[in-house]
């Protein structure tokens, strides 16, 4: 039986006071939730801080990136062992927004667009080795624009996204460590919630994937969340489905009685 786990995505969102503001209210909402692992993922800029403030609560602490370098000249990048050091648990990696693909299918990527663009599916999978080799969590993000939706490519995206993403890493570990996020790009902020059947049967492709890559196994033990405009009236339906095991919430995590209401609808 895998243990769900809802993590809040709160993107660029929530200055310092605000992101303690926010624990504040969410610590008594979600006290004694004990059927999933809970966790926030503020900006870089109060990491920190509300480490500080989650100390005796039952909420994680996650970042929403990192460089896979440990340190070195890379101006304006944050390290893993850097989150380490603040108390982080987990790492966001290859989301829609900072794979910057809003839209733009990778093969269609000319060099310039990569450059510009942000993390590749070898990137994530580079950066998802390091997080492990610090004894962290990647949580990696998978999922079809509407484009390639429509083209009907869903399950050939997310499979090579998942399978480029765990290249190089010991069945052990993904079993132990990863955690999958299904967020169809089309879903994300804009309200329109991928059908509960439909997000099963993909996180259920995803879960294939890791099976093929990895083993039964694995493929058993690994959480799978949905990420797409959860929201506390749609999140039972969705966390109710064999294949999904939590939740990767964007803007419903930033008010605490939303986030909370997910959370126990989690079980
Ligand atoms: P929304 O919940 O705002 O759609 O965002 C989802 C997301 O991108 C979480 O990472």
């Amino acid at each position: 039986m895998r243990r769900k786990i809802i993590a809040g995505n709160w993107k660029m969102n929530k200055t310092v006071g605000e992101a303690l503001a926010l624990v504040k209210d969410l610590a008594p909402l979600v006290a004694g939730k004990d059927a999933a692992d809970v966790l926030v993922c503020p900006p870089f800029t109060a990491l920190h801080a509300v480490k500080q403030a989650l100390g005796g609560t039952n909420i994680g602490l996650g970042a929403q990136g990192a460089f896979w370098k440990g340190s070195g000249a890379y101006t304006s990048q944050i390290s893993i062992p850097m989150l380490a050091d603040v108390g982080v648990q987990y790492v966001i990696l290859g989301h829609s927004e900072t794979r910057g693909r809003f839209g733009v299918p990778e093969p269609d990527m000319t060099p310039d667009l990569l450059k510009t663009f942000g993390e590749t599916d070898s990137g994530v999978n580079i950066k998802a080795q390091a997080v492990l080799a610090a004894n962290l969590n990647p949580i990696i993000c998978v999922g079809e624009t509407l484009d390639e939706r429509q083209q009907g490519h869903i399950d050939d995206i997310v499979t090579m996204q998942v399978t480029r993403a765990l290249e190089n890493i010991a069945p052990e570990l993904i079993a132990s460590h990863v955690v999958f996020a299904y967020e169809p790009v089309w879903a994300i902020g804009t309200g329109e919630t991928c059908a509960p059947d439909e997000a099963d049967r993909v996180c259920g492709v995803v879960r294939q994937a890791v099976a093929q890559a990895a083993g039964q196994e694995a493929a058993d033990a690994v959480r799978i969340q949905y990420g797409g405009s959860m929201k506390p009236d749609n999140a039972a339906d969705l966390l109710a489905r064999p294949n999904i095991d939590g939740g990767l919430i964007g803007g419903a995590s930033l008010k605490a009685a939303d986030f909370a209401a997910i959370v126990a609808a989690s079980g």
